[in-house]
C-alpha cells in the first residue's frame, strides 16, 4: 500500500480567499498545499480593474506565511463595461491569466456581473488574442428553473451559443457538478474544459439534509444526486486533460451559514488536497492526481507548471470542528470526520 505520494506542486485554479481577517485565516491553508492559485475577485465591491487586482495582490502578498511560496493569479470580475484595453493592461501587469464571467444574480457578490454577453464582446475579442481563457460560472439564474438544473441549462440556454459565436474562446466552465457537463466538456473541441472541486466528487445531495439539515454544505452549485457525483469523480479520475483541480473553496463566517438567506460555499481548502487525495485513492486512481492537480490547469491556462513538489502522507488527519475568525467562526469541509491523507 502507498503511504507517501510526492507530486509537482499543484495549483488551485479556483479559490475564494476574501480579505482582512478572513483571508489571514485561510491563505496559510491554501498555501501550505498550493504553489499558485486563482483567486476569485468576487469581494465588495468586486475586483473589476488592473489596479484593484495589484492592490488586492499586495494584500495577499502580506498575509503568506514568510516559508511558503504561493503565487496569487487574480482573474478580473468582467462587468458589462469591462473594455479591451483593461484586459490588456491586466495581460501586461502580469496579476491576470484569465478573466472571470459570473451571469448577474448567480451566487454570492454577483450583482454588478454580466447582464448579456454581447455587452463584452470586445474583451473577449481580446481574451482570444491574448489566449487567455474565461472562466465562467456556469448556471442560470432565472427563478423559475428549478434550482438543481441550473447547470444544465445553462450548457444548453447560454454556453452553446456563445461557444458557437466565439469559437476561437478558451472557456473552463468552472466547479462542474453534473454528468450534463462531463458528457457536453469531453465531446467539445480542446477550447473548453472544467475545474472541479472536492465536494462535488466527495459529496452528493444527501450530505445536505443527512442528520437533518445543514447549511454548511450548500453551496453553488448546489450539491446534486449520486449518479451526477460518480460521473464527476470519473470524470476528475479519467486522465482527460480538459478537467482540472479547482476547490472553489469559499469560506463564510458561521452567523451568515447558519440563518435564513445564509450564504452557498463550502470551506473545502483547509484539507482540499488531502480530500482529493482520499477520494482518487478510493477509485484505484491515486497515479491520476498528480496531473490533475498539477499540470492539466496549466497547460490550458498556457501558463508553466510549477517546478517543486509537495508530499503527502498516508496518516489520519482530523478536521477541526471550526476555526476561529474575527468574532465568529468558519466551519471546514468535513468537520469533525477523519480524512486518510495529510500533508508532510
Ligand atoms: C462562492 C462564494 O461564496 O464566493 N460560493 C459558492 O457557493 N461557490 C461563489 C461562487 O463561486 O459561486
Ligand atoms: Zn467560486
Amino acid at each position: 500500500m502507498i503511504k507517501e505520494l510526492t507530486i509537482t506542486a499543484p495549483d488551485d485554479l479556483h479559490l475564494h480567499i476574501r480579505d482582512e481577517a478572513m483571508m489571514q485565516l485561510v491563505l496559510p491553508h491554501s498555501a501550505a498545499q498550493f504553489r499558485r492559485a486563482t483567486i476569485m475577485p468576487n469581494l465588495k465591491p468586486p475586483v473589476t480593474t488592473t489596479e484593484l487586482a495589484l492592490a488586492y495582490r499586495e494584500r495577499i502578498m502580506a498575509a503568506i506565511p514568510s516559508n511558503m511560496l504561493f503565487t496569487p493569479l487574480i482573474p478580473l470580475y468582467l462587468t458589462d463595461k469591462t473594455a479591451g484595453t483593461e484586459i490588456r493592461r491586466a495581460y501586461e501587469s502580469g496579476i491576470s491569466r484569465a478573466m472571470k464571467y459570473y451571469p448577474a444574480g448567480a451566487t454570492t457578490n454577483s450583482d454588478s456581473a454580466v447582464t448579456n454577453i454581447e455587452n463584452i464582446r470586445e474583451a473577449i475579442d481580446v481574451m482570444i488574442e491574448l489566449g487567455m481563457p474565461l472562466l465562467i460560472h456556469g448556471e442560470v439564474t432565472d427563478p423559475s428553473v428549478d434550482f438543481f438544473d441550473r447547470e444544465s441549462r445553462f450548457i444548453d440556454e447560454i454556453l452553446e451559443p456563445l461557444r458557437r459565436k466565439v469559437p476561437d474562446l478558451k472557456i473552463v466552465m468552472e466547479h462542474i457538478s453534473t454528468k450534463h457537463a462531463v458528457d457536453y466538456i469531453t465531446s467539445a473541441d480542446s477550447k473548453l474544459a472544467a475545474t472541479i472541486t472536492p465536494h462535488h466528487i466527495a459529496l452528493n445531495r444527501n450530505a445536505l439534509f443527512a442528520g437533518g439539515i445543514n447549511p454548511h454544505n450548500f453551496c453553488f452549485p448546489i450539491l446534486k444526486s449520486e449518479d451526477n457525483r460518480q460521473a464527476v469523480l470519473e470524470a476528475a479520475i479519467s486522465g482527460n486533460p480538459k478537467f482540472f483541480l479547482g476547490t472553489d473553496s469559499a469560506p463564510h463566517a458561521r452567523a451568515n451559514k447558519e440563518r435564513t438567506g445564509g450564504f452557498g460555499g463550502l470551506y473545502s481548502a483547509f484539507a482540499a488536497l488531502p480530500i482529493y487525495a482520499e477520494e482518487f485513492e478510493k477509485a484505484g486512481a491515486l497515479d491520476k492526481l498528480e496531473a490533475f492537480a498539477s499540470f492539466y490547469g496549466a497547460d490550458f491556462y498556457g501558463i508553466e507548471r510549477n517546478s517543486g513538489t509537495v508530499t503527502l502522507i498516508k496518516e489520519a488527519l482530523t478536521i477541526p470542528d471550526y476555526f476561529d475568525v474575527d468574532g465568529d467562526q468558519l466551519v471546514p469541509m468535513r468537520a469533525g470526520d477523519m480524512i486518510s491523507w495529510r500533508m508532510a
